[in-house]
């Protein structure tokens, strides 16, 4: 799916995000698994992550972010009319996470659903939120994305734990005069799928003492096939929309692509031509943090004054599914129509 924005000019008009406490480094990842910091430095570019406490869930992270978003933007919660999570590690798979979320934030006029789309969630619920608004259907929506990995990693496996952590972001999506987003481009290619997936606990392998001890509830990854499928989609992805939006890469003021490994995004950068200067970065102090990893990097370059008004921003994602997804979106100063 690939659209350039015409018409009605919707912007994100708030932004928040939050990251657990506790704080997890490769130093202490070496003592778990046959891993060591060097190793782990070398190949991803992490240097530590955030994981939850045991009873820290997903609408634990989602609530702080999203009142940081909403006080932000300066709305009453009550306003909010759509509120979208996207996550694969919800609470509970229903209720869903957007809707106690809803409920803890007093947005009782709101729809609210959870959106499944890998790593590439936040891009998929932030389009969607996009199109709710521009149709006329919500007034004003809160979109969320984070992930809790860290309850469903296998501590065990080093090929998959050293990469994953815990975090969540959010937006406010609000019609503005001028600017705002730009364009989608959205794609997902199910053959890929089973390179990054879940295994047990849906309908195809209902969890049994057998599917637990098989460990089919932990994130089975083939790792060079999954880096092989990010370097070529983040690439191809960003160069459609760009086409679509008759904008060039030169146009780009901030690239903020999924914090997945270092190499990924550098290889990525440079096949686009962004220069370094434009490359939001946060994997090394957050690991990847799935649906968190957008909105948490963009999150870092608001507070490091990079998303100045009128600044062009181009988003990536990629994950599970397999999916992708990116965006451009000129920022504005938060101040809704
Ligand atoms: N510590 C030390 N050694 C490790 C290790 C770890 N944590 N994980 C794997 N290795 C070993 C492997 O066992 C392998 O050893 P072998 O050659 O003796 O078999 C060796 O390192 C190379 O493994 P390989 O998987 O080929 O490494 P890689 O260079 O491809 O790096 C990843 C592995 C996972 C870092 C890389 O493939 C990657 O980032 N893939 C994308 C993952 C991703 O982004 N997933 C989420 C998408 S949303």
């Amino acid at each position: 799916m690939i659209g350039r924005v015409d018409g009605t000019r919707i912007s994100i008009t708030g932004l928040g995000s939050y990251a657990p406490e506790r704080v997890l480094t490769n130093h202490e990842l070496a003592q778990m698994v046959d891993t060591s910091h060097e190793w782990i430095v070398e190949r991803t570019g992490i240097r530590e992550r955030r994981i939850a406490r045991p009873d820290e869930a997903m609408t634990d992270l989602a609530l702080p972010a999203a009142r940081q978003a909403l006080e932000q933007a300066q709305v009453d919660p009550a306003s909010v009319d759509l509120v979208i999570v996207a996550t694969v590690t919800p609470d509970t798979m229903f209720p869903t996470t957007s809707a106690l979320l809803a409920d803890a934030l007093g947005a009782s006029d709101a729809a609210a659903y959870d959106l499944l789309a890998g790593c590439t969630g936040f891009m998929y619920a932030v389009a969607q939120a996009y199109g709710m608004l521009a149709g006329g259907l919500s007034r004003r929506a809160l979109v969320v994305g984070g992930d809790v990995l860290s309850k469903i990693i296998n501590w065990r496996d080093r090929r998959t734990c050293v990469l994953f952590g815990d975090g969540a972001g959010a937006v406010v999506l609000d019609r503005v005069d001028g600017g705002g987003f730009v364009g989608f481009e959205l794609g997902a290619d199910g053959a890929g799928g089973i390179h990054l997936s879940l295994p047990g606990g849906g309908s195809r392998t209902p969890t049994t003492a057998e599917t637990i001890e098989q460990e089919k509830h932990f994130v089975q990854m083939n790792g060079p096939e999954v880096f092989r499928f990010a370097t070529r989609v983040l690439v191809s992805s960003a160069e459609k929309l760009l086409a679509e939006c008759g904008r060039s890469i030169d146009e780009v003021d901030v690239y903020v692509p999924h914090q997945a490994n270092v190499r990924i995004i550098d290889h990525a950068a440079r096949k686009l031509g962004v220069p370094e200067e434009k490359v939001v970065i946060n994997v090394d102090r957050y690991g990847n943090t799935s649906s968190g990893s957008i909105p948490l990097a963009l999150a870092d370059a608001a507070a490091d004054g990079r998303l100045r008004p009128g600044a062009l921003v181009l988003m990536t994602g990629m994950g599970a599914g397999l999916t992708w997804g990116s965006s451009l979106i000129e920022w504005t100063d938060g101040v809704a129509a």
